[in-house]
């Protein structure tokens, strides 16, 4: 029979006792779980190796949350040579079977909820909130391309000429190479791979080495749900060793990248190189980063705007591609709005995750604490800063939550993508110079406008060429199926995750024609 139409996950709801209290115990079973090693898996075997990493809690990062085992190229090989093996079969099973396969591991991810987000506490910083709506949209990831597929796995009939027969199907490309971020290690790990698997390719995925325990997950679901051995393969490893073989390797014919900008396009442009062997032109599915902003204009509703705009910003420590990084300011508001702003940024707290107080955690790494320090420092010569937090002592990766003004166009502060939780302020003198600048980076990913003229969100309809343009809310936290997600310019090449048209990069189109 046919599937129940497509809902949502519901975010967590901490207003309900049970589930307030299902979290630090979640926490708490999780940190019994600590200091396993964690084997690759290829061709439905697991497969220990003698290179490993740790991995650890930004919090704290003395906590040594596990050992990872690190593919190297012929673990690499190995899993390319799987899953191309596995991919016959894959292929040549029912659209609807391969559907069936998705919405069992979406049913195991919903067993283990708490779980699965208890482990996002701690290995990369997230807010309880944050962590469970991670999850809650890998679960959305799955339950939509499980449907999207039974939608797009019939053939269809085209044209009406006489004495013809024309159907138009769908073929997967082949083997996927699957490299993901470690921003939504588990809801971007699945879109992507699950989006893969169900159009018939098979997989090789690589997760972020500082989220490879939640990388892990898709391995234990994919394992609960019952997937052939093949399908799915699991090679964490470190990208300088591994990363430009597997992107290379003549066996592969798309990969699906989420991450910086730097390192997409590194990867278009290698995955354009045909090697001996080769079958098929590498089709590249990329998404990148952003440099958001949201306009304030004059009439915008401010009760509204201040606090979407601190959670569109500092919300996971403005480390999402969606974050908001500009704020643009109309003049006859920007004194009240700025002022605001500031008071509310100051009555919330960085501090660990774990405690829910805290509006902000650690962030990533040492790497990226240091890369936003220097930003901080860049944002002090070109602007005024108007609020620094204060940050825990110790030694988690924390930066403090800071808000620059005095920020124009032509400043770094206003083109690089900071991926931290640092907010450039704008000064504009109208709507049309709000626009202007808001347009005025590489990227076009989200954005949005606080206003209550509808001549000037016409305005923003029009010209404010973004993937995502949010009206009146937050930038953040789009939806599967409500907000196809994704951007064009240097923010990606249009695909849209979560959307209607998403399934299609992952295959080829075929027809055939009878003459009856
Ligand atoms: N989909 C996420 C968001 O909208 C970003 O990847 O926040």
């Amino acid at each position: 029979g046919g599937l129940p139409p497509f809902v949502n996950e519901p975010m967590a709801d901490f207003t309900r006792r049970e589930q307030r209290e299902a979290f630090p115990r979640a926490i708490a079973g999780v940190r019994k779980q600590l200091g396993k090693t964690y084997p690759l898996f290829i061709g439905g075997r697991d497969v220990p190796t003698g290179d490993t990493l740790p991995t650890v809690n930004p919090s704290n990062p003395a906590e040594v949350l596990g050992t990872i085992c690190q593919a190297g190229v012929a673990e690499v090989g190995g899993a390319i040579a799987a899953a191309k093996a596995a991919l016959p079969a894959w292929r040549d099973t029912e659209p609807r079977v391969r559907a069936e396969y998705l919405l069992k591991a979406a049913a195991a991810a919903r067993r283990r909820i708490f779980e699965l987000s208890a482990w996002q506490v701690l290995e990369i910083g997230k807010q309880w909130d944050q962590a469970y709506a991670d999850v809650g949209e890998a679960i959305d990831f799955l339950e939509y391309y499980a449907r999207e597929m039974v939608r797009l796995g019939k053939p269809q009939r085209v044209g009406n000429a006489p004495g013809e027969l024309n159907h138009y199907l769908y073929q997967p490309k082949g083997v996927a190479a699957v490299i993901a971020p470690w921003n939504f290690p588990l809801a971007i790990s699945m879109g992507m791979v699950s989006a893969a698997i169900v159009t018939g390719n098979c997989v090789v995925y690589k997760p972020s080495g500082l989220t490879s325990i939640i990388g892990h997950h898709l391995v234990e679901l994919f394992q609960e749900a019952g997937l052939p051995a093949g399908v799915f393969n699991f090679t964490p490893g470190r990208g300088s060793v591994m990363g430009d073989y597997l992107v290379d390797h003549p066996d592969i014919s798309l990969i699906a990248f989420t991450g910086s900008m730097e390192v997409g396009l590194r990867i278009i442009e290698r995955a354009a190189k045909v090697h001996p062997g080769q079958v098929n032109v590498k089709k590249i599915v990329c998404e990148m980063g952003g440099k958001n902003a949201i306009v304030i204009d004059d009439d915008a509703d401010l009760d509204e705007a201040v606090p979407h705009v601190l959670y569109s910003a500092f919300g996971f420590q403005g480390q999402k591609c969606s974050a908001c990084s500009r704020v643009i300011v109309l003049d006859a508001v920007y004194d009240k709005f700025v002022e605001r702003l500031v008071s509310m940024a100051r009555a919330t707290t960085v501090g660990s995750s774990e405690d829910p107080a805290h509006y902000m955690g650690a962030v990533a790494d040492d790497k990226a604490m240091n890369s936003i320090k220097e930003y901080i420092e860049i944002g002090r010569k070109e602007g005024n800063v108007l609020y620094e937090s204060p940050v825990p002592a110790g030694g988690g990766y924390f930066v403090p939550m800071t808000i620059i003004d005095g920020i124009r166009p032509e400043h770094r502060l206003a083109q690089e993508e900071i991926f931290g939780p640092v907010l450039a302020v704008m000064r504009v003198k109208d709507f049309d110079q709000a626009i202007e600048w808001a347009n005025s980076t590489r990227f076009a990913l989200t954005g949005g406008v606080f206003s209550r003229s509808p001549e000037h969100l016409e305005k923003a309809r029009r010209e404010f060429r973004v993937g995502n343009l949010y009206l009146n809310r937050n930038n953040t936290g789009a939806l599967v199926e409500r907000q196809p997600f994704g951007g064009a310019q240097m923010s990606g090449v249009g695909t849209k995750a979560g959307g209607p048209d998403y399934l299609l990069h992952f295959m080829d189109p075929r027809v055939v024609t009878e003459n009856t």
